[in-house]
């Protein structure tokens, strides 16, 4: 059942690039627009909507903060992104013209739940993003798209993420559809590299030999730090998550943007940092601004290990360990930045000899509050 690999997360970390284009599946018509019939929000109330807000937990929750991009880029519509376990507690204001989108791989897990039902009770229209037919945050949202992940049977998510990604990107492109925002020219070449996404995982994960090289000489190391910016922030949390849940190492993801407002006082002697660099076409501005980052840490005695776009230069004098991935448009660089440090997580995990489907104290749905 684990189709030859010696565990489900290497199984599941394999699938991803169909994952991703099963979940673009039937949702693009021949002319290139978007179809969500399935997301049964009439268009009139979704062009109503005034602000998004996303609840989630976990790794969901690091897509929901990538998804947050995408929507106030294309949309330009105000959305927050929010943990699941904190919504309610604070009395967030919400009305029928509030989209709460809530993202769940199992569709079962307590703290989205009680978001969902407190956002509903308020008046808010809930679509679910969510991986399991029939669940119970699907059955009690107004709407919901499925991801076509397949079964997701390690604990750690990995290709539940990132049809989590696409599921979320194709919500944003829909609105800004619907809405007629005045991205309409991106959003169909969007779509098109969108569809193309799959393949650059498939490219990804063809060049994961050194990824898991480099893993294996850091298996007696305490801790690992994780940067990024833009999108590539959440990307560094969701590195970080899959660090600790596996490896059991003390792993934190900051923004780069932050490390001189504190954290740069952790950087010593090799220690390991990872890096997830912007594209240095789009944010151009950022992607700069993390190289000095990078050349401030690794000043101060830094093991460098770049995630950056192929052909980067700038970037590759400061890197001890280039881990080069696909040319994609900015906002869809985290399909492609996630998949290193999965297979990083997996390796380290298996090299400390720990149970990679099954890390202690974790359960796959957590079904109480
Ligand atoms: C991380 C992980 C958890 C889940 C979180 C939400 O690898 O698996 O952080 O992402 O418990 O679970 P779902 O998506 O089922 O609501």
């Amino acid at each position: 059942e684990k189709g030859g690999y010696d565990y489900f997360m290497l199984k599941e970390i394999a699938e991803q690039p169909k994952a991703v284009a099963d979940t673009l599946l039937g949702r693009i018509d021949v002319a290139g627009n978007l179809t969500l019939d399935e997301v049964r929000i009439p268009a009139s109330v979704l062009r109503e909507v005034d602000k998004v807000v996303i609840v989630a937990c976990g790794t969901a929750y690091h897509a929901g903060m990538i998804a947050k991009y995408a929507i106030e880029h294309w949309t330009r519509i105000p959305c927050e992104t929010e943990l699941a376990s904190e919504f309610r507690y604070r009395d967030p204001i919400l009305d029928r013209r509030t989209l709460v989108i809530a993202i769940s791989q199992s569709g079962e897990t307590m703290d989205t739940l009680m978001a969902l039902r407190h956002a509903r009770e308020q008046g808010a229209k809930v679509l679910a993003i969510c991986n399991t037919n029939g669940s119970t945050i699907p059955r009690e949202s107004d709407a919901v798209l499925y991801t076509h992940a397949g079964p997701e049977v390690a604990v750690a998510s990995t290709k539940a993420f990132l049809t989590q990604l696409v599921a979320c990107y194709l919500v944003a492109l829909y609105l800004g559809q619907v809405r007629g925002t005045k991205w309409g020219d991106e959003i169909q070449s969007v779509i098109r590299e969108l569809s193309e996404m799959g393949t650059q995982v498939e490219q990804v994960l063809e060049t994961m030999e050194p990824v898991r090289e480099l893993a294996r000489t850091l298996a007696d190391k305490n801790t690992v730090l994780f940067l990024g910016r833009h999108v590539g922030y959440p990307v560094a949390l969701e590195g970080a998550l899959k660090l600790k849940e596996l490896a059991y190492m003390h792993a934190e993801g900051f923004a780069a943007g932050e490390l001189k407002h504190g954290p740069i006082a952790l950087i010593e002697e090799d220690l390991p940092v990872v890096v997830v660099v912007p594209s240095p076409r789009g944010r151009s501005v950022l992607h700069d601004k993390i190289v000095s980052n990078i050349q401030e840490i690794r000043a101060r005695g830094a093991r460098t290990i770049v995630i950056a776009e192929r052909g980067d230069e700038a970037v590759a004098p400061y890197a001890d360990h280039l881990i080069e991935i696909p040319v994609t448009p900015t906002l869809l660089q985290p399909l492609v930045a996630t998949v290193p440090l999965q297979v990083f997580a997996c390796e380290l995990a298996t090299a400390r000899g720990n149970e990679v489907d099954q890390p202690r104290n974790l359960a796959k749905s957590v079904t109480v509050e």
